[in-house]
């Protein structure tokens, strides 16, 4: 019997892109762009990323647009930063990694000081938590042009990403992000064509996917990473997500990535491991900010221990739905899991920790059958995206140093 690892470390096609094996560097923002600029220490990241051997890496955040951004200081798509962009697509593209981007836009999820509206854009009126000390707390509903203007906002920005080099892009569907909060009935209850059913619901985010697929064209890699659950009652619920991934496959989507939880409302749920309250406290500037997560800790950081491919029994249920790509992520750090995932049928494997734990994971991983990954999903990376510098491993400091 062939070893699964096998399909694993063989070339794999996404639309017209060739991947050099089947493991793709999960979005991890990395607080590596002060003042919206991609820098030196963003560029050594993921180029040390593409030397330790991985198929693709994803850059996030690539904002849409400057009022898509979640604070200032990450990147949104526009020519001020075409140079920047195009040396460090190409740097890395020398590892023999591909260098995909995260398209995303934050909605109503913001605290950017360079924030140009009065008020965050969501689907529904609401209370904006994380811009409270920040001016940004109430979310005013979307018009129906300003649906359509941010559906134009979005395609324009896939068209800049591949004219700077990104071959391909993961379009941010999940997570409590903008998209999501139109997917979800806890955040949406308009009561127009945008509203009430998924279908409805869905609307935006295949309204969001044409644009993209009319901007890039019919062979540009297209990936689309969706929360399986928001994780909260009166949220998506795992069911509904093998009817999204059915509704983007359709919408021709080329893969799709199985997460979970939503950062704005239960971002354990995505991560498993380690509470990341005492670490968010520690690095949080504003001192009503940290009153404010110690406050609502017991009731969005719930205690959700790690296992191994914590997801992979809902993400099967979208693996036997659809026929398009499916990427598998979240616990993924021995190679026992690597040929399970690639057993039951999964076409990627998104790694996102086990990277910044080990960035030589994919190259020991294909020399050493018995590879495991050191990870110990104590979330203290997590808890650094805004810290000064960014993001490391606490436990290997020196890793892309
Ligand atoms: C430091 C850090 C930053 C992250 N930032 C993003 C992000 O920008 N976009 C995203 O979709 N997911 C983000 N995630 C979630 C990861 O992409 C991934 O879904 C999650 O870490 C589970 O995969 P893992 O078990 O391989 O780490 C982040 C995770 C970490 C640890
Ligand atoms: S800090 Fe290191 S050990 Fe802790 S979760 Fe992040 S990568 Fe893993």
């Amino acid at each position: 019997m062939t070893d699964p690892l096998d399909k694993c470390f063989a070339e794999a096609k996404i639309n017209s892109l060739t991947l050099r094996n089947r493991l793709i560097k999960a979005a991890t923002f990395e607080g590596k762009s002060p003042g919206g600029v991609p820098s030196d220490a963003l560029v050594n990241f993921h180029e040390r990323i593409g030397q330790g051997g991985i198929g693709m890496t994803t850059i996030a955040y690539c904002a849409a647009e400057s009022d898509g951004r979640i604070h200032e200081h990450m990147m949104y798509m526009h020519e001020g930063i075409r140079p920047e962009l195009e040396q460090f697509i190409r740097t890395v593209q020398l590892t023999g990694a591909k260098v995909a981007g995260q398209l995303g836009h934050c909605g109503a999820f913001t605290k950017n000081l360079e924030f140009s509206g009065k008020r965050p854009l969501g689907p529904s009126k609401g209370t904006n938590a994380l811009g409270l000390t920040y001016g940004l707390s109430r979310i005013a509903e979307m018009t129906k042009p300003q649906i359509r203007e941010r559906v134009g906002v979005i395609g324009r920005a896939a068209g800049f990403m591949k004219s700077v080099g990104f071959e391909a892009i993961e379009i941010h569907f999940g997570h409590g992000y903008g998209i999501s909060q139109f997917i979800s009935p806890k955040t949406n209850k308009r009561k127009d064509e945008y509203g009430g059913s998924l279908e409805n619901r869905m609307r935006f985010a295949l309204e969001v996917l044409a644009e993209v697929r009319k901007n890039v064209g019919d062979d540009y890699p297209l990936l689309g990473k969706i929360s399986m659950t928001d994780g909260v009652p009166g949220g998506v619920t795992y069911d509904d997500s093998v009817e999204i991934a059915a509704m983007l496959e359709a919408g021709g989507l080329d893969v799709i990535i199985c997460s979970g939880g939503t950062s704005s409302m239960n971002p354990m749920l995505l991560f498993r491991g380690d509470s990341m309250v005492p670490g968010l406290i520690k690095h949080e500037k504003s001192r009503l900010m940290k009153i404010g997560i110690r406050l609502a800790a017991p009731i969005m950081f719930k205690d959700y221990p790690y296992e191994e491919m914590y997801f992979l029994d809902h993400a099967q249920r979208i693996r036997d739905r659809v026929q398009c790509g499916v990427c598998y992520v979240g616990g993924v750090c021995t190679n026992d899991s690597i040929r399970t995932v690639m057993g039951a049928g999964f076409d990627f494997i998104q790694l996102g920790r086990a990277l910044i734990f080990d960035p030589d994971f994919p190259k020991q991983a294909q020399e050493r059958p018995t590879y495991k990954n050191g990870c110990n999903h104590c979330n203290k990376c997590a808890t650094l995206i805004e810290a000064p510098g960014g993001i490391y491993c606490v436990e290997r400091p020196a890793n892309f140093a």
